[in-house]
């Protein structure tokens, strides 16, 4: 029995055919397990010297399986070794990743600014009622501005005759909705998406804007002017020139927009030299009527407001002149200017 199990153990070639061995010969019904079993028939003497043989023969079946596993173990290894390798000298494969969006960034960098200098963030949503947009503006439904703003509407449904909501047209609408809910005094921008339709170098259909408003008691167009100096030297470096201009907007009187001095030639455009003037915000103080309209005293209360183009100052900041490109999603065009890796 001893060198049966022990030849058939040395010549197993895989692991079920090894524990095919193991119940043979020491499964419940294996032929050493019912020797075993015998030993209680036999007589004391009988079983002194059967007993220990028995037990002797067992250690060593169980250890020979075990041997016999692990070398197969060891061999299923090296077989595996020699066929599955890894070279660890080979370069590796470069992976993409994303970036945030340019104009993304400079949303990041306009709040960062105004924040250092006391502003706080509101929103308002993109899709806006008319009154918002339009009305509390002090742009009454036959104001020249509402077809100026070349304005997108929503339909409403067959047979309902309000008023049609907007894609809202500027930032604005968030001065009256911040003073409605916080009164005054106040100090915030507002960035986001506006919506106009237009296209051309300088205009999409999506642009972004970001809104300030400043309320307070005393506040002046010399504040103003100081805010947003302030503003242009710090996103743009302090060789940039800007040109106060008068203006006119319903929902400010008086009213001042604002061009930065930038070259435009060759396909880029460069900001602090050249004599073209590129406009990036209309301004000035915030209309009593539209104080009114949001429910704020215009007899105690007064401010600037301004409304910049995001998506211009990022063009003159990275010298792109047309403005499109930004909403292309063009990843060759995202990897030149080093938007996209
Ligand atoms: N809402 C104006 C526009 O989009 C900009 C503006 C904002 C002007 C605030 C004055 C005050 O053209």
């Amino acid at each position: 029995l001893r060198t049966k199990y022990l030849d058939l153990i040395g010549k197993a070639s895989d692991e079920a055919g090894l524990e095919d061995l193991r119940v043979a010969s020491l499964g419940k019904k294996g032929e050493i397990s019912l020797m075993m079993r015998e030993l209680g028939k036999m007589s004391p003497e009988e079983r002194q010297t059967a007993g220990p043989a028995l037990n002797a023969l067992k250690d060593e079946i169980n250890s020979a399986l075990s041997a016999k596993k692990a070398a197969l173990a060891d061999a299923a290894l090296d077989e595996r070794l020699k066929t599955e390798w890894l070279d660890v000298t080979l370069p590796g494969r470069p992976r993409r990743q994303g970036t945030i969006h340019p104009v993304s960034q400079v949303m990041e960098e306009v709040t960062a600014i105004f924040a250092d200098m006391g502003f706080s963030v509101a929103e308002g949503p993109q899709i806006d009622s008319d009154w918002y947009n339009f009305d509390a503006l002090n742009i009454p439904g036959h104001h020249p501005a509402r077809a100026e703003m070349d304005t997108f509407y929503m339909h409403r449904a067959e047979g309902d005759n309000r008023p049609p909501h907007v894609l809202r047209t500027h930032t604005s609408p968030v001065q009256i909705r911040h003073m409605e809910q916080h009164g005054a005094p106040c100090r915030i921008i507002a960035p986001g998406r506006v919506y106009r339709a237009d296209y051309d170098q300088t205009h999409t259909p999506m642009f972004h804007q970001v809104e300030g408003l400043a309320i307070d008691r005393e506040i002046s167009m010399a504040n103003l002017k100081w805010v947003l100096e302030e503003f242009f030297s710090a996103y743009f470096g302090t060789n940039v020139k800007t040109r106060f201009r008068a203006s006119h907007f319903p929902f400010t009187e008086p009213s001042a927009e604002v061009d930065i001095q930038c070259s435009w030639e060759d396909g880029t455009v460069k900001v602090g030299e050249g004599n073209d003037w590129l406009e990036v915000l209309g301004s000035g103080m915030v209309h009593p009527k539209v104080l009114s309209a949001a429910g704020v005293n215009p007899d105690e209360w007064q401010g600037f407001a301004f409304g910049m183009g995001i998506d211009r100052i990022a063009m003159l900041k990275y010298g792109i002149p047309d403005l499109r490109a930004f909403f292309d999603s063009d990843l060759r065009w995202l990897r030149h200017y080093g938007f996209a890796s």
